[in-house]
């Protein structure tokens, strides 16, 4: 009698990977068909990136890309080797946080927050290109992303809010000044 076998998949090889993540040149090896998505959250240890639902619909997994917002969900590494890439970490300045993480925060921009770093990554690509996007623009810029609970309206206000402070030059309050550390190791750093 024939029997018949599947095949096993053969196993993926391992490839060196470096690209400038938030700034850091870094350099791994990484399987060749591992996706971007993975490599960000399981070798880089970007857990900002967020994976919603794995096959481009949600936004979530949203990093820029030499400056253009990417789907990491949809992103093999090897594809991307060589470039600058930045998550939602890569957005703040320090410990001050950029305009539109200021004005998330203060416009209820984000609720639960998961699907928030990857708005926050494409609406940060739409600022440095347009610092006064129309509401049109702005939908636009954000449709490939989905919030269950902020209704959007709040995201669009946040991003209008942004859009002053980069204009103005004017930061809405100074509390995104760094804090004192709230478990000091020792007295004087109180
Ligand atoms: S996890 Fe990539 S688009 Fe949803
Ligand atoms: S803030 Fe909860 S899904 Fe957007």
């Amino acid at each position: 009698m024939v029997q018949f076998r599947l095949p096993m998949l053969p196993h993926p090889d391992e490839v060196e990977w470096s690209s400038i993540v938030n700034g850091v040149v870094t350099s791994l090896s990484v399987d060749s068909n591992s996706i971007l998505l993975d490599v960000l959250r399981d070798q880089v240890g970007s857990l900002g990136t967020k994976r919603g639902c794995d096959m481009g619909t949600c936004g979530c997994c949203s990093v820029l890309v030499d400056g253009e917002p990417r789907l990491s969900c949809l992103t093999l590494a090897i594809e991307v080797e060589g470039s600058s890439i930045t998550t939602v970490e890569g957005l703040s300045d320090g410990h001050h946080l950029s305009p539109i993480q200021q004005t998330f925060r203060e416009f209820g921009g984000s609720q639960c927050g998961f699907c928030t770093p990857g708005f926050l990554v494409v609406i940060s690509a739409l600022l440095s290109e347009n610092q006064r996007p129309t509401d049109e623009e702005i939908k636009s810029a954000i449709e490939g992303n989905l919030c269950r609970c902020t209704g959007f309206q709040q995201i669009v206000d946040s991003v209008r809010e942004a859009s002053e402070i980069l204009v103005s030059g004017i930061s809405i309050e100074d509390s995104t000044l760094p804090k004192s550390d709230p478990h000091p190791k020792y007295m004087e750093d109180a």
